[in-house]
């Protein structure tokens, strides 16, 4: 398969296309720091901003130069945003929406029109466990994989007549992603009354991060799921406490639900606190 692979330059996305090269798919890899072409990574990259709209419309067309035909397009560029709801910017707010929401809008419409023409196509976004279930001082990063889901359910119904299907990828922790992806609110002060508590959080959120699961199994599940004949629509992968934990969102009462995430992330005490 020729598979376009946003946000490939670290992380799950560089796992990922790194799996579906070794499977033998021709990968077209575009992340902002790929500033010149290369073929170095065993992989093509190439340039790409998903916030902006000329650069996506140069990636597309250097993705069909190259490869002739795109089959799938595989969506991992995202960025976190650290920081108490009262406290984020709303032009953080925006930031992210921009970069984790719009990002994948944008890069699907540009590629839609050809996999209509050609009736065959695959979409993979990468959402989160955040995208099912809310945690403290993630709210920013929350909102958007929450916009992903709800598109992505939208996007199935409205190009499964054009033979195109989406999948939704709903990582948990993984030991991959990069500090400079893990942007701190530019709105709280030393003094801000939520110090004590982001504190605590942000070490819990660090310390399951840096524990997480492996992300190079991850790449490996999703270039078996781009071979299947049919890909599910939504597909998680995480650790049993994180499923566990998004069952309980399910079922629960909400308070109860909040008790307990509360309890985890912002009770000092537990793991590397
Ligand atoms: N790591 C986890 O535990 C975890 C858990 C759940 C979900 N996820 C999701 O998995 C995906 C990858 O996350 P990660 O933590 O592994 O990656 P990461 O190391 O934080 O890397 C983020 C990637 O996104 C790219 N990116 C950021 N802004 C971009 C933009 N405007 N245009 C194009 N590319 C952009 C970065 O490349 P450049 O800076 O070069 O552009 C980089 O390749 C994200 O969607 C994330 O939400 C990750």
């Amino acid at each position: 398969m020729n598979i376009v692979i946003t946000g490939a330059s670290s992380g799950l996305g560089l796992h990922t296309a790194q799996a579906l090269a070794r499977h033998g798919h021709r990968v077209i890899a575009g992340a902002r720091s790929f500033t010149e072409e290369r073929e170095d990574l065993g992989f093509f990259c190439a340039t790409l901003d998903v916030t902006d709209q000329a650069s996506i419309e140069h990636f597309h067309q250097k993705a069909i130069a190259y490869a002739g035909q795109i089959d799938a397009v595989v969506h991992c560029a995202g960025i976190l945003m650290l920081g108490s709801c009262e406290e984020t910017t709303p032009e953080e707010y925006l930031h992210i929406m921009d970069t984790d929401f719009l990002g994948m809008v944008r890069v699907n419409q540009a590629f839609l029109p050809d996999m209509r023409a050609q009736h065959a196509g695959r979409i993979v976004m990468f959402s989160s466990i955040n995208g099912l279930l809310g945690i403290p001082f993630q709210s920013a990063y929350t909102a958007a994989k929450h916009a992903v889901e709800g598109y992505a359910e939208c996007l199935q119904m409205e190009t499964k007549p054009f033979g195109i299907s989406i999948c939704l990828v709903e990582p948990g922790d993984h030991r991959s992603g990069s500090e400079a992806y893990r942007h701190h609110t530019s709105g709280m002060k030393a003094d801000s009354p939520y110090r004590h508590a982001f504190t605590l959080g942000t070490r819990v959120i660090r310390y399951d991060e840096n524990h997480g699961s492996d992300p190079d199994r991850l790449g490996e599940k999703v270039a078996k799921l781009l071979e299947r004949r049919r890909m599910p629509f939504r597909v998680r992968i995480a650790s049993a406490d994180q499923h566990l934990a998004v069952v309980l969102h399910d079922i629960l009462p909400p308070s109860l639900n909040n008790r307990i995430l509360s309890s985890y992330y912002l009770k000092p005490g537990k793991k590397n606190r």
